[in-house]
């Protein structure tokens, strides 16, 4: 043995690490560490309860070697540097700090392109449960898998990183300090959801917000309410397998009792709210409780549904003005803020855009609920963007819990009328499967909302032809005639040729514009040929029977290093407004103007 392996050795067992950890190999130091692979199952219905906020400057450091796991960062303890009698790799990372939400691609400019894992950790202030309560950490969202360890105990993994998760760390919550530490891994991996190759920013991070919370034993842990064929129908789930009596209250409107049996209970309260619309966004407030337990929510009662060509907004014909959105900023990247927020959707009021495609991934809680409020529709979706590894289990169980994840997470927001379950995967077999599969998760999690996803052109039969469609509400296309494919022939062509069961929304359409070059409407990248594409595309989707609306790509310049142009340099100039988020380029009066003309709801 080297001289240098043993001091190695001897280094180790001082630190009481066990083996020398060097010679193993990734999966070997990580197996411990995959589980439990946290899922929807552990979520908590959040409505009106009082979380402490652990959002502030955490501890960092950037793990590139997967160090942390294979030298058990988290079993350390924060005894200072000089205090050691041997060296080692971490302390605890207490010489700089980064900002919780946040992403650290925007912190320093040598971590804009960091890819891979990081250590976040703090100390916080908590009093152990009693009562058989239980504590929760409630992280809004990690990009793209984070492990959690709580007073150096590992608490759970999650993987998704656009989803609010839950660590139970009632076991391990001590009166007085705690310390929390977070491995967040923003790897781009080709068997996760989305794969390794997407055309927008990988922003690792704690990005969302991070809570504390408890609950009693037995809890709400979902709550479902929506309007009904007759009246509004209340499905309660509960922590566990408990019975006993619920009660639900709409104020103003009805109070009432659920029985609950084996932890479940649902019901229809003959009731008659005042609907939800974009011209009348009236919200009630809704309460539930258990024993101990109650939680509250706003909520917006509405009905979507189709019926042959058609979609329905409280069985009125509806058409879509609509507009993408990513998550991306300049400033700050993936992090979104109510200002953020409302700003997206007054760029949208002043399109006379109704709906918002919330692009590719689950946005910030905050989007379906201010959305609510202004009375504006939104697609949400996962991201099965682009070739997903379809015929590996595993990503499908990823892209399910996500969709779990979403799922429960706005069920209660009337503003979301579409599911999104994928964009733009070729049809295969294995794809074929594998939407079939979400599409009835979708479906089972909540039937009162349509099923969509993003499809492709079939260029074999040049149709709108795609063997997802037979099992989605709503036909997404995404086509870009006039951008990556010359002229307009091609879409009268493709429309003419096709002829669906169901309704069609354009689901993505645009062409990139550097703001502030102009010139002739048909030079690529002028403001003017922009103008002119989306013109030109919003008139022959408004004049095609079975196509209820268009969903223009997008609403601001975003971040992707796919766009290396000498016009482009990293970000993606399909924005109507440029990556300042208030520069609008020509294309966003030229849409208003459209959205005037077409898809106006008929009166
Ligand atoms: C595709 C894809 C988008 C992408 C767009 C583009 O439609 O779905 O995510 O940004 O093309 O080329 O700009």
């Amino acid at each position: 043995m080297f001289e240098s392996e043993k001091l190695m050795n001897e280094a180790t067992r001082a630190q009481g690490a066990g083996d020398p950890f060097w010679h193993l190999h990734d999966e070997d130091f990580e197996a411990p560490f995959m589980t439990p692979h946290l899922t929807s199952k552990g979520s908590v219905f959040m409505g009106g309860r009082n979380a402490v906020s652990l959002n502030g400057n955490w501890r960092f450091v950037i793990d590139p070697m997967r160090e942390g796991l294979r030298q058990r960062w988290f079993e350390h303890d924060n005894h200072s540097i000089d205090e050691w009698i041997v060296p080692r790799d971490y302390d605890d990372g207490g010489w700089q700090t980064i900002p919780v939400p946040g992403c650290w691609t925007m912190q320093r400019g040598e971590w804009l392109r960091y890819e891979g894992a990081a250590w976040y950790s703090r100390e916080f202030e908590a009093d152990a449960p009693t009562g058989g309560d239980r504590v929760f950490l409630r992280i809004g969202a990690a990009n793209e898998r984070a492990r959690v360890f709580v007073n150096g105990a590992f608490c759970g993994l999650h993987i998704g990183g656009s989803t609010p998760f839950f660590i139970d760390a009632t076991s391990q919550i001590q009166t007085g300090n705690n310390l929390v530490m977070i491995e967040v891994d923003s790897t781009r991996r080709s068997e996760a959801v989305p794969m390794q190759h997407t055309d927008w920013f990988n922003h690792g991070g704690l990005y969302r917000d991070v809570e504390l919370f408890t609950v009693p034993a037995v809890h709400i842990s979902h709550l479902f309410v929506r309007l009904a064929e007759n009246g509004v129908a209340v499905d309660l789930t509960l922590s566990s397998g408990e019975d006993g009596t619920a009660i639900i209250a709409i104020e103003g409107l009805v109070k009432a009792r659920i029985t609950v049996h084996a932890g479940t209970g649902s019901t229809v309260l003959d009731c008659t709210p005042e609907l939800w619309s974009p011209d009348n966004p009236k919200l009630y407030n809704v309460t539930a409780s258990f024993d101990a337990d109650m939680v509250t929510d706003k909520v917006g009662f509405r009905t979507i549904e189709r019926k042959g060509r058609k979609i329905l907004l409280n069985g009125n014909p509806l058409s879509l003005r609509g507009i993408g959105v990513h998550e991306e900023d300049r400033d700050v990247g993936k992090c979104s803020d109510e200002a953020d927020i409302r700003r997206r959707f007054a760029h949208l009021k002043d399109l006379g855009a109704n709906i918002a495609r919330a692009a590719h991934y689950p946005h910030h809680e905050l989007v379906a609920r201010i959305a609510d409020e202004m009375g504006i529709l939104l697609w949400e979706e996962i991201p099965v963007y682009w070739a997903i590894a379809f015929d590996n289990p595993p990503t499908f169980d990823n892209a399910r819990n996500q969709l779990i994840e979403l799922i429960r997470r706005d069920a209660n927001r009337a503003s979301v009328i579409l599911w999104g379950v994928g964009n733009e995967n070729a049809d295969t077999d294995a794809r074929l499967s594998f939407m079939r599969g979400l599409v009835e998760t979708a479906r089972t999690e909540d039937p009162s909302r349509l099923v969509t996803a993003a499809c492709l052109i079939n260029r074999e039969t040049f149709r709108i032809e795609d063997r997802l469609a037979a099992h989605l509400d709503v036909i997404g296309l995404n086509q870009y005639f006039g951008w990556y494919e010359p002229g307009f022939e091609g879409l009268e062509r493709l429309l003419a040729n096709s002829n669906p069961d169901r309704p069609v929304v354009i689901s993505e359409t645009g062409a990139d514009a550097v703001a502030g070059l102009n010139g002739p409407d048909t030079r690529l990248f002028t403001e003017e040929y922009q103008a002119r594409i989306l013109t030109r595309q919003v008139e022959i989707a408004a004049r095609t029977k079975y196509v209820v609306g268009t969903f223009i790509w997008l609403l601001y310049d975003f971040r992707t290093d796919r766009r290396q142009t000498r016009h482009q340099r990293g970000w993606n100039l399909k924005g109507v407004v440029a990556a300042d988020k208030t520069t609008r380029k020509l294309g966003f009066a030229a849409l208003t103007r459209a959205y005037q003309q077409h898809f106006r709801d008929p009166e």
